[in-house]
Order: structure tokens, then C-alpha cells, then sequence
């Protein structure tokens, strides 16, 4: 064949190759299974998708406690840990692909990240924080009859092998991962088009006022923020610092919802919600979470959460305590913060505040006079499932 031919040939299949990228990345016609016929069979895969100090420990527990779920907090931060001088942008591909493997049980690539080789389940920080891995079979050392208690998972659970937490993974029905490492949604189209997978994702927003002062306050995320600030200048000063991992944070919450209401293939698999109105309304937010996820609702986990939100509970009980995170601290901020440090924030996560329905303050006075809303009130009546059709 002469050369130009080959030429040709290649032009074809370059031009074929992107049109088939095309269509995969940003098909519109793409429908999932139907989720009830699909039930009995095949699992389902929920992703948390948050950022940091907006409370998406506690969304997760409300996923930790149902028996038909097993829970994964926030895998994510071993590839972070591992790969600490990289760009959050350029962990995405590696995130994405843990994501995917653990969705599907398959625990062999933390072998790789952990810091022992993922011999056992506790090289993950944070696995005491998964009912599943804090009991009977991921860890032998509790019979099948006994309950879930976090405290003591930490000592008892520490030996238990990765290998029976994969094999866990596969008694239930539904899998649930929390992360607060994706900034950019479209990394996971591969895995809404993955037919062995039928995922959903629920973004979790909370007031970037309460946010900034609570990552102001809660120092221990130095490791994350250069990871998140990798390309980007900025000064080593404190206030700069949070200013600018909130303008990125607040930005990329709302690509992330920009891109979920565009793209038809996040149509019913996408669900954002507050953290306010999830403290503030609990029960209707367990159900409307529950019913996107197809859980079932019990009554004892209505109590429970009615209880988490409600009461002062010992924080050497069994439960993360999260009654100070309840509808009458959501807003500390209003009292806690200076107004020059609340203008600020309101400055960098204009856009954000403008997407969730957060109302900025114009002075000390307003900031701290409860007469004046700082946020919309009508999410939960005109649902916050969003389907399509806002
Ligand atoms: C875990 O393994 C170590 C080393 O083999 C052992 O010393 C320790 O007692 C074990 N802990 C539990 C709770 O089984
Ligand atoms: C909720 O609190 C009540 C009263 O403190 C307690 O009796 C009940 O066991 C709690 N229920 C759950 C599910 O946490
Ligand atoms: C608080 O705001 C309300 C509503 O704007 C106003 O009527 C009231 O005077 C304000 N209170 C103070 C102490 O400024």
C-alpha cells in the first residue's frame, strides 16, 4: 500500500477512535439497568461525594448503619498518603480506578498503596469506621452475634486480613464509599457506563462559611491542602492558604453539580443535598437518601437518627458523636467568626453560595442576627433529588 494510503487508513481510525470516545464519555442516550429488576442480583454502588469538614462522616454513617450495606470510608487518602508530592488532578485516575475495584470487592490495589502492603485491614486509618470491617466475617475475633462497636474494633480487628475483607464485600448488597478527593466529575463516566457497576453518587455541600471556619480550627489537614494547591501560586501565609483551598473547594462543588444537571447519564444516579437540611430535617433526609439508594428504612434507624441529631451522646459510647454537628450549632459560624473572615469566604465561594442556595450576610449585625436567613429554606419541599427537571 502506498504511504498515503496509510495515511488514510490511520485518519479513518483516529477519527473512528475519537468518535467512540465521544459517544462513551458524553453519550446522552446511555440508560441504566432498571434498578428493581436488578435488585436480587446485582449489587449496588453508592459513591459519597464530598469535601472536607462538610460532614460527610456523618452521611456516611447513616449508610454505615444499615445491615445491607458495607461501608468504605474514604480509601482515597492512601493514595493521597502514597503519592503526597502529586496533583489532586493527576490522582484522580488512580482514585478512580480504586474506586472502581472496591466497588467490586476487589481489594488488590490497596495492596499497593498501604503502607505494610496491605496485609490487614487496619493499615486503612480509618476502618474502624466500617461496620462491616468491625465485624463478623471481616474480623474473626467477633463472634456473628455481637454488634458493632467502634472503640473496641480499633484493638480487636487490627490482624484481620484484606483478603476476608474482599470476601465480606461480597455479602452485601449494597456498597458505599465516601470521598472527598473528586473535584471533577466527569473522571467517573467510565464507571456510570460500566454495566457490572450500577452507581450513584450523592453530593454532600455544606455553607462554605461554616466550612472555612471549621478547616480554620481544625489543623490536621496540612498534607491535603498541598495536594489540592499542588497548580496553583500561593503564599505560605495561613488566611491565604484557606482562602484559596476554599476557592478551589467551592469551585469545584459546583462544576460538580454543573456537570451531574448537563449530562443525561447522571439522569436518577445523581442526588445533592445540604448538610443543613440534613441535620435540620433527619428523618425526611433518611428517607428520601434511603429511597435513591433503595434501602429499606427501619424504624430503629429512625430512632437512631432522630437520636444523633438530637441528644448530647458520651463520646466514649459506640458512635462517632455528632450531636454537636445537630441544627442548632450549623450555625456557630454567625457568632464563632469574624465578619472580615466571613466576607472573605463569601468573596471566594460566591458561586457556590449562589448554586446551594446559601444567602451571604452584609455586615457584623446581620452576621449575627438569627432574624436574617443565611440560606434557602425550600430544598427539601421541592426535593432534592434532582432528576432532570429543575
Ligand atoms: C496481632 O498480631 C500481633 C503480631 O502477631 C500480636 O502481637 C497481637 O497480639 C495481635 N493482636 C490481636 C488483637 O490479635
Ligand atoms: C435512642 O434514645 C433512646 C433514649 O435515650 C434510647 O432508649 C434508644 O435505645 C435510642 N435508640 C437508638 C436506636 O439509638
Ligand atoms: C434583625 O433583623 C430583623 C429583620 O431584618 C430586624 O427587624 C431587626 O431589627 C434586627 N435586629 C437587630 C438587633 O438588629
Amino acid at each position: 500500500m502506498p504511504p498515503h494510503l496509510y495515511f488514510m487508513f490511520f485518519l479513518l481510525f483516529a477519527s473512528l477512535a475519537l468518535l467512540n470516545l465521544s459517544q462513551f464519555l458524553f453519550s446522552t442516550s446511555y440508560s441504566c439497568p432498571s434498578p428493581s429488576s436488578s435488585l436480587k442480583t446485582k449489587p449496588i454502588h453508592i459513591l459519597i461525594v464530598s469535601s472536607w469538614r462538610s460532614g460527610s462522616s456523618f452521611l456516611g454513617q447513616i449508610f454505615n448503619h444499615h445491615k445491607d450495606v458495607f461501608y468504605l470510608f474514604e480509601p482515597g487518602h492512601a493514595i493521597w498518603m502514597k503519592f503526597r508530592e502529586e496533583s489532586s488532578e493527576l490522582l484522580h485516575y488512580p482514585l478512580r480506578d480504586l474506586l472502581h475495584s472496591l466497588f467490586t470487592c476487589d481489594v488488590s490495589p490497596l495492596h499497593h498503596y498501604l503502607p505494610e502492603g496491605g496485609k490487614h485491614i487496619s493499615e486503612m486509618g480509618f476502618f474502624a469506621e466500617s461496620r462491616a470491617l468491625c465485624t463478623y466475617p471481616a474480623c474473626s475475633a467477633y463472634m456473628p452475634s455481637e454488634g458493632y462497636d467502634r472503640q473496641n474494633c480499633f484493638y480487636r480487628c487490627v490482624n484481620s486480613s484484606m483478603y476476608r475483607m474482599a470476601e465480606a464485600c461480597r455479602m452485601y448488597t449494597h456498597v458505599v464509599i465516601k470521598t472527598v478527593r473528586i473535584l471533577d466529575l466527569s473522571i467517573l463516566f467510565p464507571l456510570l457506563q460500566d454495566p457490572n457497576l450500577n452507581l450513584r453518587i450523592i453530593h454532600l455541600v455544606r455553607d462554605p462559611r461554616a466550612v472555612a471556619l471549621s478547616r480554620k480550627r481544625f489543623k490536621l489537614l496540612a498534607t491535603d491542602d498541598r495536594v489540592l494547591l499542588k497548580n496553583e501560586v500561593i503564599s505560605k501565609n495561613m488566611n491565604s492558604i484557606i482562602n484559596n483551598v476554599m476557592a478551589k473547594i467551592c469551585k469545584s462543588q459546583v462544576a460538580i453539580n454543573k456537570l451531574a444537571r448537563t449530562y443525561k447519564s447522571f439522569d436518577g444516579r445523581y442526588m445533592v443535598i445540604r448538610h443543613e437540611d440534613l441535620v435540620t430535617y433527619p428523618i425526611e433526609s433518611l428517607r428520601l437518601i434511603y429511597d435513591f439508594a433503595e434501602l429499606h428504612v427501619t424504624k430503629d434507624l429512625e430512632q437512631w437518627m432522630y437520636n444523633v441529631t438530637h441528644k448530647e451522646i458520651q463520646k466514649s459510647g459506640p458512635f462517632m458523636t455528632f450531636s454537636r454537628e445537630s441544627s442548632k450549632v450549623i450555625e456557630r459560624w454567625r457568632t464563632a467568626a469574624n465578619f472580615n473572615f466571613i466576607h472573605q469566604v463569601q468573596l471566594m465561594c460566591k458561586g457556590a453560595m449562589q448554586s446551594f442556595g446559601y444567602l451571604p450576610v452584609r455586615s457584623k449585625k446581620d452576621q449575627e442576627n438569627t432574624s436574617i436567613e443565611i440560606r434557602q429554606k425550600n430544598w427539601v419541599d421541592r426535593g432534592v433529588i434532582y432528576q432532570g427537571q429543575w
